[in-house]
């Protein structure tokens, strides 16, 4: 989800940087616009090494604003993009042109241009505060619907105490990612996550794998670091970009994933294991290419390390593990087999030969088993949707105490 951070000219304007990291660290991407007299307070370069990305500054038609690459529509472009759009500072100047619908600079012009649902963190001086003009400006604001992170009392830096000291970087970040309905209920959770295919190499050149994409596993990843846990995600070869916030491990071989999972078992409070493991590996691995001239060689193959089964026999008592189950038939027997095998919470059952379902795609159709009998067939969603899903019942499990 894609946020803007408008940042305008006051002395809490160094504030937004780390309001930048904490929203960030949400998964959010962030789009930093500064007002002119913001650059006076800190300078771009700080947000654009935070954010990675270029800092909106000029002003149309000033000198400079073509070279930073903003054209006289890009407002209109980043309007559309934009889930939400939080101003961190927010001065009683700019406040008082949102409220008369001015529109003279970028940020402005964004603000005009969007639909998406607008927050103002107010900072200032006391007495600029209670002046009639600035609560005027609030309540029509607050009016049309955009939401007020009230500023706090205190020791102001124009050195007067009273109300005008902008909220802490943690309410404005909390009232961003509740406005964006991002919920918080895994935080203080670790989720380890496995994803992806392994792969088995046979010789130099050649290894065995499976169609596993990880994209299941990295929306899960997504999904559980959006909703506030901290995640450890142990990713095979995919050619997926690593979710905001997610600290990956990315392994080879099956081995390789088995000895990253436990390494990092002992912090999980919750297992996901998404990953498509191989169950076998070639017997023997040649360190040369095998040369078609010798004639096709017969391929001994031998078990991978049962990583699932490893855990089930190390788990502690509060860790809760989720198993997937990547059938082709029988698919509901099959699962149910290793729900009780591996003594999981409950199992995501994935029929892989239907359509909009399985590896490449970025939908998928699955049913969740769980120990009681209980069977929980969702309709085709994005992966993403079925990340929450799954986190949906992994959150009621941890309410009602138990792995089931
Ligand atoms: N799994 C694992 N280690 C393996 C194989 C599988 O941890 N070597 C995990 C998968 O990540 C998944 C679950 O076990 O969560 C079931 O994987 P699946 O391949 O569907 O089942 P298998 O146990 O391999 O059984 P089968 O080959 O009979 O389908």
């Amino acid at each position: 989800m894609k946020v803007v951070l408008g940042v305008t000219g006051g002395i809490a304007a160094y504030k937004a940087a780390e309001l930048l990291r904490l929203l960030q660290d949400r998964g959010l991407e962030i789009q930093v616009v500064m007002t002119r007299h913001a650059c006076e307070f800190v300078r771009p370069l700080t947000f654009v090494a935070l954010s990675g990305r270029k800092v909106i500054t000029g002003m149309f038609g000033e000198a400079g604003s073509e070279a930073n690459g903003e054209s006289a529509i890009e407002h209109i472009a980043v309007a559309q993009s934009l889930n939400a759009l939080v101003i961190a500072p927010a001065t009683a100047n700019v406040l008082a042109k949102l409220a008369h619908g001015i529109a003279d600079d970028f940020l402005t012009t964004l603000c005009l241009a969007t639909k998406a649902p607008v927050i103002v963190a107010p900072a200032m001086n006391v007495n600029m505060w209670q002046n009639a003009a600035t609560q005027e400006n609030l309540a029509a604001l607050r009016g049309r619907g955009v939401k007020v992170v009230e500023p706090e009392e205190g020791y102001l830096a124009c050195g007067m105490t009273g109300a005008g000291r902008l909220a802490s970087v943690e309410a404005i970040a909390r009232a961003v990612c509740e406005t964006l309905g991002l919920r918080d209920d895994l935080k203080g959770e670790t989720v380890l996550v496995t994803a992806g295919p392994t792969e088995e190499p046979l010789d130099a050149v050649r290894y065995l794998s499976n169609r596993s994409s990880g994209k299941m596993g990295y929306a899960l990843a997504e999904a559980a670091r959006r909703r506030g846990a901290r995640v450890v995600l142990v990713s095979g070869p995919t050619h997926l970009d690593v979710p905001a916030g997610v600290e990956a491990k990315r392994v080879r071989t099956a081995q390789e994933m088995g000895a990253a999972v436990s390494s990092h078992l002992g912090e999980a409070s919750i297992v996901l294991m998404a990953a498509a493991v191989a169950d076998f590996q070639p017997a023997q691995f040649r360190s040369q290419k095998i040369k078609k001239r010798k004639g096709a060689p017969s391929l001994k193959l031998k078990a991978t390390r049962d990583i699932l089964g490893e855990i089930t026999r190390q788990r502690r008592a509060h860790q809760l593990v989720v198993g997937f189950a990547a059938e082709t038939e029988n698919v509901i027997e099959n699962a149910a087999q290793k729900l009780k095998a591996k003594r999981l919470a409950f199992i995501v059952a994935n029929d892989v030969t239907q359509e909009g379902a399985g590896f490449e795609a970025d939908t998928n159709i699955v049913t969740l088993l769980f120990p009681d009998g209980r069977q929980k067939p969702l309709e085709k969603m994005t992966k993403l949707e079925v990340a929450n899903r799954i986190l949906d019942e992994v959150v009621e499990l941890r309410k009602s105490g138990g792995q089931g």
